[in-house]
């Protein structure tokens, strides 16, 4: 286990290392609200399920958490369907990006995997069938792991629907395999609000704790998740969590993480802590250049590894 000291060394020195080198990779542009996002912007925040908290850079800003809050969806979906969602959602890495309509095309509309844009939409289906209101449920999830209040970007969620021509593609190519029961609309409407979530590294990696803690949140105590389905979303996020490039996450990193657009991404490391970094410069295949490379200082520099 990482003493408090340690804990915050280590990120000042990965901080150190790393801010001389920011700015490499594109910032997202497909919505205004991320494209204004300076390129320079870094921040990491690591918190160990007995309580340690360090923190470094910009791990107080607020940022879009984007597709990070697939894991929050597919958690919520699991609290109310248990196993009976896995007939909705496969659990197998795309190797396609997020976004492609491809694979629906030859397996009859079935999603790969929940962290795919499809496998996220056709969760919020199931959230809209199985929650009075699944915007609340998001909240509610969100802001008792966080232990504070966390809301909705409103800019962000109309952004994302105004520019949501391929994800309202998905949920309809879908729903003509008759794999989406609400109406399309209302479940882009949670897809888009899930995204527009507005997190810093800080309430993200206290967030994230209770996949640290075998289902349990560290500090409340709350049961979240079994045990059996923490290890299920760690194994997820590890083999689909930073889309088509998890196979070099996994080679570089080796930890189950999730990335989104808006640059943040959590890590795990089962038992031990939970991580967040955020820096909002992509790579090609939409994950944080600057996140990627303070995971691999970090797994480096301390040994940690699930392998
Ligand atoms: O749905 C979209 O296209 C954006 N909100 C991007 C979400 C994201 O981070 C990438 N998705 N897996």
């Amino acid at each position: 286990m990482l003493t408090q000291t340690a804990a915050q060394a280590l990120l000042d020195r990965i901080d150190d290392e790393l801010r001389p080198a920011l700015g490499e990779g594109r910032v997202a542009s497909y919505i205004p609200a991320l494209a204004r996002v300076p390129a320079q912007r870094f921040g990491m925040a690591l918190c160990g399920v007995e309580g340690v908290l360090a923190c470094t850079g910009d791990a107080s800003t607020a940022f879009s958490i984007q597709s990070v809050s697939k894991v929050l969806g597919l958690t919520l979906a699991l609290q109310a369907l248990g196993v009976e969602l896995w007939e909705h959602v496969g659990r197998e890495p795309s190797g396609d990006p997020f976004n492609s309509l491809i694979q629906l095309e030859h397996e009859q509309g079935l999603p790969r995997n929940p962290f795919i844009n499809a496998g996220a939409i056709c969760i919020a289906d199931q959230l809209v069938s199985a929650y009075a209101d699944p915007k609340a449920a998001f909240l509610q999830l969100v802001s008792g792991l966080c232990g504070e209040p966390i809301s909705f970007d409103e800019e962000v969620a109309q952004s994302e629907r105004e520019a949501g021509f391929r994800n309202a593609a998905l949920a309809n190519f879908m729903k003509s395999f008759g794999r989406i029961r609400n109406p399309v609309d209302v479940v882009l409407d949670v897809y888009f609000h899930q995204c527009a979530l507005s997190m810093t590294c800080v309430q993200l990696a206290r967030a994230f704790g209770y996949l640290a803690n075998e289902g349990v949140q560290p500090g409340s105590g709350d049961r979240i998740v079994t045990a059996r389905q923490a290890r299920r979303i760690n194994s997820l996020m590890l083999t689909c969590g930073t889309y088509d490039a998890a196979g070099e996450f996994a080679f570089l990193i080796g930890l189950p993480c999730k990335s989104g657009v808006g640059g943040g991404i959590v890590a795990i490391v089962p038992r031990q802590l939970s991580l967040c970094v955020w820096s909002p410069a992509l790579d090609a295949a939409g994950n944080s250049v600057a996140g990627r490379h303070a995971l691999e200082m970090f797994v480096t520099q301390t040994g940690i590894s699930v392998f």
